[in-house]
């Protein structure tokens, strides 16, 4: 579904180039699950851009489906780091955008949009608008808009950071259940090595900077997960111990 080949990604910055991705290779399945986790600026953002094609890698190509992206790749639905709510919108219509640019009548998208609230508990907040939510409202508004999107592959940054243990737990159930109802293929990036371990196929381990893959593991835990109870099993211990000693070792030469 997605190739990530050789990719390498520098800014440039006055005189010299930060680089945040070094010789990056990665080939994702379709309907896979996919964390990546790896210390802050390690250049995680930056590969979910490149894949959603909003920034093009400096060497090496992302395939997309067999085609390089060479621009925006209206096939991924990117549920971005920092949330882009449209200010003058109410809620109810911020979720409903990517419908309305599809070209989805009115009724429909309105009433699909105040579905969709309902399931990440955002009813009663329809016509709010984006400054009158908490950080973690917003997050799950960006997280219905993804949803209601349904494009084949999502891409998500650091999506529940902003939730308490509770709410987590049912975005993670609900992030499971419609990549399965809807067979998307799914990118997340997380610092939290327990939800990567519950709702990964497969955990991607980035260096600090420049990004490379330090370790990769799969996650054969069998579907669909029992995201609240999966974490109590010897197999997802056993995982989870083994991750965290290669995610210590990057977070503590990171501070060196
Ligand atoms: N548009 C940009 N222009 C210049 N530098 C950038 C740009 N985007 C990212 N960078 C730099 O690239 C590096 C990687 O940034 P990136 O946002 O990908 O990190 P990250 O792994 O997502 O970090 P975090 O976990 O804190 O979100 C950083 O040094 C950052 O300053
Ligand atoms: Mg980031």
């Amino acid at each position: 579904m997605i190739e990530i080949q050789h990719v390498s990604k520098g800014f440039r910055r006055g005189d010299h180039v930060v680089e945040a991705l070094r010789d990056f290779n990665l080939t994702i399945e379709k309907r896979e699950v996919i964390a990546v986790i790896g210390p802050s600026g390690c250049g995680k953002s930056t590969l979910l851009n490149m894949i959603a094609g909003l920034y093009a890698p400096s060497k090496g190509r992302v395939v997309y489906k067999g085609q390089t992206v060479t621009d925006v790749n209206t096939d991924v639905g990117y549920m971005t780091q920092k949330d882009n709510l449209l200010p003058w919108r109410n809620v109810r219509d911020n979720i409903a955008f990517p419908l309305e640019l599809s070209g989805v009548d009115k009724a429909e998208r309105e009433q699909r949009a105040v579905a969709v609230m309902k399931q990440v508990g955002l009813d009663g907040f329809e016509a709010r608008f984006p400054t009158e939510l908490s950080g973690g409202m917003r997050k799950r508004a960006c997280l219905a808009r993804m949803m209601l999107y349904g494009a084949e592959t999502a891409l998500l940054d650091e999506p529940f950071a902003a939730l308490d243990a509770q709410l987590k737990l049912v975005m993670h159930e609900l992030l499971l259940r419609l990549a399965a109802e809807n067979g998307q293929t799914v990118v997340f990036v997380t610092h939290d090595l327990m939800e990567a371990v519950t709702l990964a196929d497969r955990v991607i381990v980035c260096t600090r900077r420049p990004a490379m893959i330090a370790l990769e593991q799969k996650i054969p835990l069998p579907r669909p997960r029992d995201v609240l109870n999966v974490r109590f099993t010897n197999e997802f211990k056993e995982l989870y111990d083994a991750l965290w000693e290669r995610l210590r070792v990057e977070y503590q030469e990171e501070r060196v």
